[in-house]
């Protein structure tokens, strides 16, 4: 693909920085800079605090991104942004300097969906997507399974989270157990040393027929659970309570996602987003596709956090589906439509 147009990926929906360089599907840069240790201490993002460090970030980002690639900003033919969903000030900062560059280069600007280039980075990886595929999308602002004939063209929304977000439990129930913040890997790497059966917390909605998801009521348990505990002088032991609240998690996401393949006769599942990263989700999800017969992919976990190689992927599938360039003044929308692919 060495004549296929350089595309520079821009994504700044939370709080992460992230600049791609792709060329086709082949990934030539994935630059990051992260605004979480500022986050921390708050226990959460603060939109504010994020966009002033996109803002600072910003062309650092763009240059170290460029020398790990090896090439120069005149090379880029084509500039994609996440234009939504996520933090309104933050996708402002990114969606204003993609204008600025390709404006600058003289070069057409593509504006994104952020939950379709979570689904269309997986082409970096491991080749062009199966059309359809079930798409799985979990993270700390999103838990939406899709049915996606097109990544470029075609998205559908079959059922989302109706409260909390799969990462904002682990976050949550991080706290609960006085693990750090973001708490996915805490209670990844605890849960390791626990039994996923140890506490038998409840799977929300898990047998109502719909593709939607709801963790809130697991997180209430889990805190629940502990502040009994605590009450009654006992000690808990944190690895037993990470491992069974996670095997809940991983439970109800796996199921589900295998329902969806059933429901629509789809045998190819990604799944993508930063709890894609969790060890039990992926260990769990192999064995279930496994005996569905769905082959099962899921980027490695530097491309399933939020990136801007996954926002140049997506970039590089419109430049070559032929579609038309935004428009240079493109809005940021922090609710962006699943189903609004490129704007
Ligand atoms: O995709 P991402 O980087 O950012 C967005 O939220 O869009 O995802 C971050 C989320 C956090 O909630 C974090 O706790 C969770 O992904 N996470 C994990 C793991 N690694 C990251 N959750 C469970 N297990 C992990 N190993
Ligand atoms: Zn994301």
């Amino acid at each position: 693909m060495a004549d296929a147009p350089l595309v520079l990926g821009i994504e700044t929906s939370c709080d992460e920085t992230g600049i791609g360089l792709v060329r086709g599907h082949t990934l030539l840069a994935n630059t990051i800079a992260s605004s979480m240790d500022e986050h921390a201490r708050f226990g959460g993002v603060v939109p504010e605090v994020a966009s002033r460090a996109h803002l600072e970030a910003m062309t650092p980002t763009v240059d170290a991104a460029l020398a790990a690639a090896g090439v120069k900003l005149s090379d880029v033919d084509a500039v994609a942004v996440t234009a939504g969903p996520g933090l309104a000030g933050a996708l402002l900062v990114g969606v204003a300097a993609a204008k600025s560059y390709a404006l600058g280069l003289g070069v057409p600007l593509y504006g994104v969906n952020h939950l379709a280039a979570h689904v269309a980075v997986d082409q970096l990886e491991h080749g062009p997507l199966p059309k359809p595929c079930i798409a799985l999308l979990v993270s700390g602002g999103h838990s939406s399974l899709l049915l996606v004939p097109d990544v470029a063209e075609d998205v559908i929304s079959l059922g989302s989270t109706v409260d909390d977000a799969a990462g904002e439990a682990f976050d949550k129930v991080a706290r609960v157990l006085g693990l750090p913040f973001p708490g996915g890997p805490y209670i990844d790497k605890a849960a390791r040393d626990g039994s996923g059966t140890a506490v038998a917390f409840p799977r929300g909605k898990i047998d109502d027929g719909t593709l939607d998801f709801s963790f809130s009521g697991l997180k209430t348990a889990v805190a629940r659970w502990v502040e009994a505990r605590e009450a009654g002088g006992e000690r808990i032991h944190v690895p037993d309570v990470a491992a069974s609240f996670q095997e809940a998690v991983v439970d109800v996401l796996t199921r589900k996602a295998l329902q969806a393949c059933r429901q629509y006769d789809v045998h190819d599942l990604l799944i993508g987003g930063g709890v894609a990263a969790n060890s039990r989700l992926r260990a769990l999800a192999q064995e279930r596709c496994d005996a569905a017969g769905v082959r099962l992919r899921v980027p490695r976990p530097g491309l399933c956090t939020d990136n801007g190689a996954m926002v140049a992927a997506l970039g590089s599938d419109l430049v070559a589906a032929g579609v038309a360039p935004s428009a240079l003044d493109i809005p940021a929308d922090s609710s962006l439509p699943i189903t609004t692919v490129h704007v």
